[in-house]
């Protein structure tokens, strides 16, 4: 059955390969982005996917555009919080600039976006709402306190929604890919990538998009039902949670 979704990040990286997938399976989708105006003018002629550009660190800037996704679209019924970003630095040296962009954009906007349709859910007595964590906010990262700290409480918000909602038709999981090649991962100094990091993956390679796009696609589903408070790792084995 077609549903409207909403996908945070969704024009680029994990999120449009999420996007894609989800419209790909009959759903009406809107990709939310953040800055990069160029990208997401192509993505949309590309796709036929309608894009708003809207900040999901800023709650009122969120309150509006779902008002406007909803009133082009019809009301949410899948929620997809993926827009993250990093900035990492030791925490000998990192800045509160750098401490504070990751933990508004990774986490704060789960409560800026996800507030704004979790009552309208409720009162439908359906929603699916996935979030994407990561593999380092389950085991760690040098260089990552912030992003590990905001993606570890990516899953505590998903188990403690998933409590509240389990009796309302709503499921709530996470996702918490390992590492995927996009341009997230290629901003590691690729001396890293390919001493330190793929010899860490069994599988022997880094992931694709479409690796996780499948994962929100499956917890995305009617007949997932049953899936909630769930976190789902896709990391080629890198760590076993
Ligand atoms: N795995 C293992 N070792 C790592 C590492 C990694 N990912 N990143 C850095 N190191 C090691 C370095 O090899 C170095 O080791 P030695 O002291 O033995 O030489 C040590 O950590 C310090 O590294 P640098 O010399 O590079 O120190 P720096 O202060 O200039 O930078 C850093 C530190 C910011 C951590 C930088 O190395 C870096 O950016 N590393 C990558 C961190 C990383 O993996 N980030 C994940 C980004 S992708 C993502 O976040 C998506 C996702 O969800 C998975």
């Amino acid at each position: 059955m077609g549903r409207i979704a909403l996908v945070t990040g969704g024009t680029r990286g994990i999120g449009r390969a999420i996007s894609v997938a989800l419209k790909a399976a009959g759903h009406r989708v809107a990709a939310n982005y953040g800055g990069n105006d160029a990208a997401a003018k192509a993505f949309a002629a590309e796709t036929g996917i309608n894009v708003y550009k809207f900040d999901v660190g800023d709650f009122a800037q969120c309150a509006s555009a779902v008002k406007q996704i909803e009133a082009e679209l019809g009301p949410i019924e899948i929620l997809v919080n993926n827009a993250g970003i990093t900035r990492d630095a030791m925490l000998h040296k990192m800045t509160l600039d750098q401490w504070s962009a990751v933990i508004r954009t990774d986490l704060d906007s789960l409560f800026n976006v996800t507030r704004q349709v979790i009552e309208g859910m409720r009162g439908r007595g359906f929603g699916r709402i996935v979030n994407v964590s990561s593999i380092n906010g389950q085991k760690g990262q040098r260089g990552q306190t912030n992003y590990g700290a905001a993606k570890a409480g990516v899953i505590g918000f998903t188990k403690s929604l998933a409590l509240e909602n389990a009796n309302q038709g709503i499921t709530v999981n996470a996702v918490a890919p390992g590492y995927i090649a996009t341009d997230m991962v290629a901003a590691v100094p690729e001396e890293i990538i390919k001493s330190k990091i793929i010899p860490q993956i069994p599988v022997g390679r880094l992931g694709l998009a479409d690796d996780i796009a499948r994962c929100v696609l499956f917890l995305a589903a009617d007949d997932s039902g049953f899936i909630t408070g769930s976190t789902l790792t896709a990391n080629g084995g890198q760590y076993l949670a």
